[in-house]
Order: C-alpha cells, then structure tokens, then sequence
C-alpha cells in the first residue's frame, strides 16, 4: 500500500531538513541557508547549500539536491517509504496500519549499539588482563574508578582479537564492519580497525555506545584511532563526556569545553564535572545546538597553539550565531587541561577559568598581537576582523555595546564602526552575483531555470507564465516536466511548494536536482517582475527562431519538389512570423 499524500505533507512538515543533513554532514551557517563540502562528490570549497526556509538542499558543484526524502535515498541507499517511515517515526507520527514498516534504519542502528556494547565489554576485560595497559593509564593518572565509570578499555595487540570474539558470540562480519570495529581486507577476510590501543567509548545522551577512540600506548602514530562515520555515529554530532556532565552543566548553567580525552578524564576525575571534549575537531552547529540545551553559557579551554586558537576563534563565531556567551581561558604555552592539573593542581585551573576572557576581549586581544592598533590600516584590519562576529550578535543592544567597545579601544569613530557593519553583507546569498537581465537573454537554459525558480513562487506567477507560454515552448525536457507538475498542481488550487514538489517526482532524477536549482537561483534574481518578463521573450524569441529555421528548411524542400502552392503558403507563414515578432 503506499503512503497516502497527506502522510508524506505530515511528516515532511514536522521534520527539519537542515537536523536531517546535519546528522551526515558538518552544516555552517551562511546567511539564512547553511553550507558544506557536497557529500555526493570530492571537493574542498563548499558548494552544497541547505535552505531552511525551502527545505531543499542544493550542491552547485555537482547539481545533487533535493528534499529531506531525496537526501536520505541518496545518501544513505534508503528507498522512499523507508525514509517516510524513518522520518514519520522521530517526528511521533503513526503511519496508518497497513503500511508495510521496513524499520530497517531502525533494525541496523539497533544492531550496531549492541555490538558497540559488545566490543566495549570485551575492551574492557582485556584491560584487566593488560597490565601493561592498565600501567598505561595509570601514568596518565587515570584511577579505577574513572576507568569503570567511562567504560575505558583495551583492544589487544593482534588483527583478529576482536574479530574472532564477536564470531564466537555470533555477530556477523557485516554488522562489525558496519559499526566500524573491523576492516575488509583485499584478500577479503576482516581485520580489526583497533590494535594495541587503549579505547575509549564515545556514548550519546543515553549512554548507549556510537563508537570509539583509540590511543596507542608509546608515541607511535597516528596517536589516536577513531571510529570511522556510521549510522550511528557521527564525528560532528556529538560532544565527548556529555551524557556525564549534562546534569552538573544544567546545575551551573556553564559547560567547560576541552578538546581531548584525557582533558575530560582528568578534571573530571578532579571534580570537575561540567566539561565535555570536541575530540580535537572544529566545532559543528549540532555540537552547539546540544549543547545550548543544557547551558548558554561556555568557557572554551584550549590549548593556546595554533590549532586550539583558530578552533577557538572559529567556535567563537558559531556561538555567537546561536546566542550562547562563550569565554575563552587560555592555558600556558605547552599545556593542555591535563597535563595543567597534573602540574599546577586543580585550583590553579579553576583559577584559570575564571579569568576567562570573553568572546570580545579574547578576539580583541588576539588581533591586537597580529595588528597595530596606531596605523589607520591596522585598526581598519582589527574592525574588518571583528565586525563578522559581532554581526552575528543577535541582541541589538549587545551589538551596539560591541560597536562602541570596539570604536573606544580603536579610538575611531563610532558611526564609521557601523557604516562598515551596514556594508557586510552576512547573507550567502546576498555574496554571490546577482542574475544580470543580459545574462538571461543570453542563455535559453538560464532563461527557462530562471522561469522555473519564478513559477516557484507560485502563485501570480504561475498564471502569467501559463498564459504566454505553452509546454512545448520549453525546450529542456526535464524543465518542461516539472514546469508541467507546476501547471498541474495550479490548476488543482494545490499550493506550490518546493519541497513538496519533489515528492511527485520519485527519486533524485533530473527533476529534483532542477528543482532545488531553481530554488537556489531564485535569490539570485535582483528583479522578478522584469526578469520574468525577459525569460518569456528569450523563450518565445528562441521558438520563433527555431521555427523561422524549420520553415526556411520546408520551403527549401517544397522549392526542389517544385510544389508552388506549398511555397506560397510556406513563405506567408515565414513572413507573418517574423512581423508578429518584430520588436
Ligand atoms: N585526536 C584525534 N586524532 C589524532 C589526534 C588527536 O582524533 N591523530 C583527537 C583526540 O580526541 C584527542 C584530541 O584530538 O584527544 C586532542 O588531541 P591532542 O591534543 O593531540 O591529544 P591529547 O588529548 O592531549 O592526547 P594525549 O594527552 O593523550 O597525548
Ligand atoms: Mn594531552
């Protein structure tokens, strides 16, 4: 039985696209859309783009785009009821009985928790059977307690260690590879992906396991081994230590954040337990937005090196987007958490913490040391560095404190501080070009995508276009059968949608990636009404001419078959032509 229409409209109204993609991807915010590198093809630039207002994705590399639906067929081999169901099930909607449920995504994700907790278990036992990896740990000044309560294990210094385990327990290869823990071999057998490491499970809000990090026990590289992305597990989505210290940070209202492991472990160990770990990666939107649930305000405690300062910087950025207050302490050179409070003790930090500095005074600072603040260059380098972040302070008056603040230390003038800030532009959107007329007249294609982005809208649009052109004037054929849904859905007084649009187009074919171009095209058009307008006579003028050429062909052919009345009748239609559009 298939899904009923008003079931697929339910669910894709209750579900958010930009929550759908980030789970695969690291999303930053541009403008009201957000960007990233395309999953769908190599690239370092990104060009994929999510609209939350259209609810498409979109990748001008590579053309992918779609819906939340096409996203999850495409990206994770999903087939179109799966994603519904999937989909209808996080957003609390039953599906009406009947509907056959796959749950597959459910049933695989399922199957990798309880390997996860297979293996951890597994780790564990050999930790204690390790001495010296317990030694190991115990260098590190991790104690027993710690090793139990953050379920800290080893994984043996052999290729099928944990392989063969999991077989005798009657796992499938299958399931391990896709939980990460083993690799195919080109011979085709398995191996495991952790050897000789001490682990460290990675666990959701729940506890339950996503996957693992693994450090060797010398200084052999790479130092850490990580669980690769699965289903379960995403790099970008969650925050080491968390589902620990979310009750402690919603007490405090404050959140440590550190980037490793052991900077976790130890303060925690020390009793500081409103901290969580980034696992040395740039934060993401989604570790932001976990993170906002339990405080609104950090203190950023990274390593003052290169790395750790431009994470910070940033993650300064990012937090600011999503209205959190973020303070940045910073250690001495050389230091991190851990090897801080092993030094100087826990006092010395918690000292340290509270000198923080805020997101205003730590940039300053920063820029400060990288800029003259004398020179009428460098304060205007110091201004066009700090103005990105402070126009992403949504409290008007914050902002307006900022601008001052910034105009003061400078001794500049406030109301040049704010011209600078009307001049950026925040919006992605706004940074790219704008469509030229001349452009549209130009190029057929650009004009009947542009046309399709303006029916789009919907509405008066539509109307007008269906009155000066007809289907066959549409010379892409995809273009033309979308422009034909359009016309359909019109008709029916059924209210234009994008996204919605998708859905009557099954999978990510032709149509789906023109739609969200479209989509994506429509900022660009500085002028509807006239770029409207110019589409259609680009449109018209290309039939006529092509019907001027198939003309000039037929009165050529009745000319040699010597058949006068035929060219008569011919030329009069050439020639009414060309008067009719003669402009
Ligand atoms: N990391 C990683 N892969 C690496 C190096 C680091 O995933 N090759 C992550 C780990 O989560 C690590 C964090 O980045 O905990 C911080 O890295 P780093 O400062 O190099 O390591 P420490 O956590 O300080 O590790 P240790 O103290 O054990 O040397
Ligand atoms: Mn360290």
């Amino acid at each position: 039985m298939a899904i009923p229409d008003g079931i697929i409209d339910q669910v894709q109204q209750n579900t958010d696209i930009v929550d759908v993609i980030s789970r695969y991807v690291t999303l930053t915010k541009a403008g009201r859309n957000y960007k990233a590198p395309c999953p769908f093809h190599h690239e370092k630039t990104p060009s994929f783009i999510v609209s939350p207002d259209k609810q498409i994705y979109h990748c001008f590399g590579c053309g992918a785009g779609g819906n939340v639906f096409s996203f999850l067929m495409r990206h994770e081999n999903m087939q179109f009821p799966e994603t519904v169901e999937m989909l209808a099930e996080k957003a609390g909607i039953t599906l009406p009985k009947g509907i056959a449920r796959s749950d597959k995504a459910g049933e695989v994700e399922n199957k990798l928790f309880s390997v996860n907790e297979l293996a951890a278990n597994f780790f564990a036992s050999n930790l204690a059977g390790s001495r010296t990896a317990r030694e190991y740990l115990a260098s590190r000044g991790v104690a027993d307690a710690a090793i139990k309560k953050f379920r800290i294990g080893y994984a043996q210094d052999a290729w099928e260690s944990l392989s063969n385990f999991c077989k005798s327990k009657g796992v499938s290869m299958d399931i391990l590879e896709q939980a990460g823990l083993v690799i195919s071999s080109e011979k085709g057998g398995y191996y495991d992906r952790f050897r000789n490491r001490i682990m460290f499970p990675i666990m959701d809000l729940k506890n339950r396991i996503l996957g693992f990090g693994g450090r060797v026990l010398d200084s052999s590289l790479p130092k850490y081994m990580n669980s690769p992305e699965t289903a379960i597990y995403s790099k970008g989505r969650n925050l080491y230590g968390l589902n620990f210290s979310k009750e402690v940070i919603k007490k405090k209202g404050h959140a440590l954040i550190v980037e490793g492991y052991l900077d976790f472990l130890v303060p925690y160990q020390a009793g500081i337990q409103n901290i969580l770990a980034t696992l040395g990666t740039a934060l993401t939107v989604d570790q932001v937005k976990l993170l906002k649930r339990f405080a609104k305000t950090v203190v950023i405690v990274y390593d003052p090196d290169e790395a750790g300062e431009s994470a910070s910087l940033r993650g300064l950025d990012l937090f600011i987007s999503e209205d959190v207050n973020v303070y940045i302490a910073e250690l001495p050179k050389g230091f991190d958490p851990d090897s801080f409070i092993r030094k100087y003790g826990v006092d010395d930090f918690l000292k340290l913490v509270k000198s923080s500095k805020n997101l205003f005074d730590y940039k300053f600072a920063k820029l400060a040391g990288r800029f003259s603040t004398a020179t009428v260059h460098g304060k205007a380098s110091i201004v066009g560095e700090m103005l990105p972040t402070i126009a992403k302070i949504s409290n008007a008056v914050t902002k307006s404190e900022m601008i001052k603040k910034l105009a003061a230390k400078l001794s500049v003038d406030e109301e040049a501080v704010k011209t600078e800030l009307k001049k950026l532009k925040g919006d992605y959107a706004a940074r790219r070009h704008t469509i030229a007329p001349a452009e549209v007249k130009r190029d057929t294609r650009k004009a009947e995508i542009v046309l399709l982005a303006l029916l789009l809208e919907g509405g008066p649009y539509v109307d007008r276009v269906s009155h000066a052109l007809s289907l066959e004037e549409f010379k892409d054929s995809s273009i033309r059968d979308v422009v034909s849904a359009i016309f359909t859905l019109h008709k029916a007084n059924k209210q234009i949608s994008p996204a919605r649009l998708i859905n009557v187009f099954s999978s990510e074919g032709e149509a789906t990636m023109l739609i969200s171009e479209a989509v994506n095209i429509l900022d660009m058009i500085s002028d509807k009404d006239r770029a409207l307008e110019d589409c259609i006579t680009r449109i018209r003028q290309d039939n006529v001419k092509e019907r001027l050429a198939m003309l000039q062909e037929a009165i050529k052919l009745a000319h040699d078959r010597n058949d006068g009345d035929q060219v008569k009748s011919l030329v009069a239609e050439y020639g009414n032509l060309v008067r009719m559009n003669k402009t």
